[in-house]
């Protein structure tokens, strides 16, 4: 089977970077599905794995997380799924990735693709959706229907991946929503995505909030930057407010005061954790992205594609991690067939 791997890990901008590769296939067992993927996106996950350092893989290493295909073997424990089934996952950062035709994943972990949208479409969603998800409606205290009512969350970072699919289920369970964005075409896809105010993450945020009339905010999701926004966080948040964070710090953070002082709930998601660990219920990912495919289907949530490269080949996987790693990138970017 084709697939893009690597053996060592370089600067982007290196063609042995990522390369060509044909690689056996391989064959469910168990709770495997063998999946012939369609369509995969890209992640800053995928960018931060292949990062430069002197490590040298003895085989080739496939990376990628995000995919959509069609289911086209089972391992014999399989229940959720038969083979000719649309399937769309995030699959798990312990195993090889989605970047080859033919792919081995744990069915509880995979969702039945919306029907309303092509592969390349379906691909953009897995991976920003479980974190948008889990973090707000699994790991904080809010419930998914309607738990944002009266509330008001910031969402920083509002027109990334992540972002543009966090801000649509937090309007949808009833959250006013104050986006981040720093761009005239960012600020524009936030209100797209459905968010009631946009300020500038790189002007100082409380006078912006305060001009909308906002003192405090009941929640905040910071997509982006732990450390830049810990403090005027903390400044921001109400009493016993709540704070999601999926983005590894730098150092030590200070969590007293004013932390402390407010009760203020810090809630970490790390979307690999379920498959990684295995947790016994680990098959919530996979019904989780079974709700969003329904809510897509029925037009309550919109997808968040942007821009599909091209094919799945070296060369045009080289160019996604060139434009993920420069930050700036607008919902979510595709590469689609073979
Ligand atoms: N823990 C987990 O499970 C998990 C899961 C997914 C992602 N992540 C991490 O979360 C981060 C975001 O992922 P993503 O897929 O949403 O990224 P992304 O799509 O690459 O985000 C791009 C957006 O980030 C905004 N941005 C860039 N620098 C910023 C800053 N300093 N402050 C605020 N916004 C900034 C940009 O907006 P403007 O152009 O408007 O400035 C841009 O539109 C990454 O570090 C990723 O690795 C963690």
């Amino acid at each position: 089977m084709k697939a893009v791997a690597l053996t060592r890990y370089l600067p982007i901008d290196d063609p042995q970077s990522l390369l060509d590769v044909e690689l056996p296939a391989p064959n469910a067992s168990g709770h495997d599905l063998l999946v012939r993927v369609e369509a995969i996106s890209v992640n800053p996950v995928d960018t931060k794995v292949r990062s430069p350092k002197p490590q040298v893989e003895a085989q080739p290493r496939v990376l990628g997380y995000d995919a959509a295909g069609v289911v086209e073997a089972v391992g014999e424990a399989v229940a959720r799924f038969k083979v000719g089934d649309r399937v769309y996952y995030a699959g798990d950062i312990t195993r090889p990735g989605t970047n080859s035709e033919l792919h081995l994943v744990d069915e509880r972990i995979v969702g039945a693709a919306p029907k309303s949208l092509s592969a390349a479409e379906a691909a953009a969603l897995p991976l920003t959706a479980i974190t948008a998800w889990e973090l707000l409606f699994q790991r904080m205290p809010y419930d998914s229907e309607h738990g944002g009512r009266g509330k008001t969350l910031l969402v920083i970072a509002g027109a990334g991946g992540v972002g543009s699919i966090a801000i649509q289920i937090a309007k949808r369970a009833g959250f006013r929503v104050v986006a981040t964005a720093s761009r005239a075409e960012t600020v524009e896809w936030c209100r797209r995505m459905g968010a009631d105010e946009v300020v500038d993450h790189r002007q100082p945020l409380a006078p912006q909030l305060q001009a909308l009339g906002i003192e405090q905010v009941d929640a905040a999701l910071n997509l982006a930057d732990t450390d830049r926004y810990w403090e005027v966080l903390g400044e921001l948040l109400a009493p016993q407010g709540h704070v999601g964070l999926i983005v590894e710090p730098s150092g030590a953070l200070k969590i007293g005061d004013p932390y402390k002082a407010k009760c203020i709930g810090i809630h970490w998601e790390m979307m690999f954790a379920r498959p990684r660990f295995r947790t016994a219920d680990m098959i919530e990912q996979g019904r989780l992205l079974d709700r969003v495919a329904e809510l897509i289907d029925a037009g309550e949530l919109k997808g968040t594609h942007t821009q599909t490269l091209g094919k799945i080949d070296a060369q045009t996987l080289r160019e996604a991690h060139r434009r993920l790693e420069s930050g700036t990138t607008i919902g979510k970017v595709v590469l689609a067939g073979w």
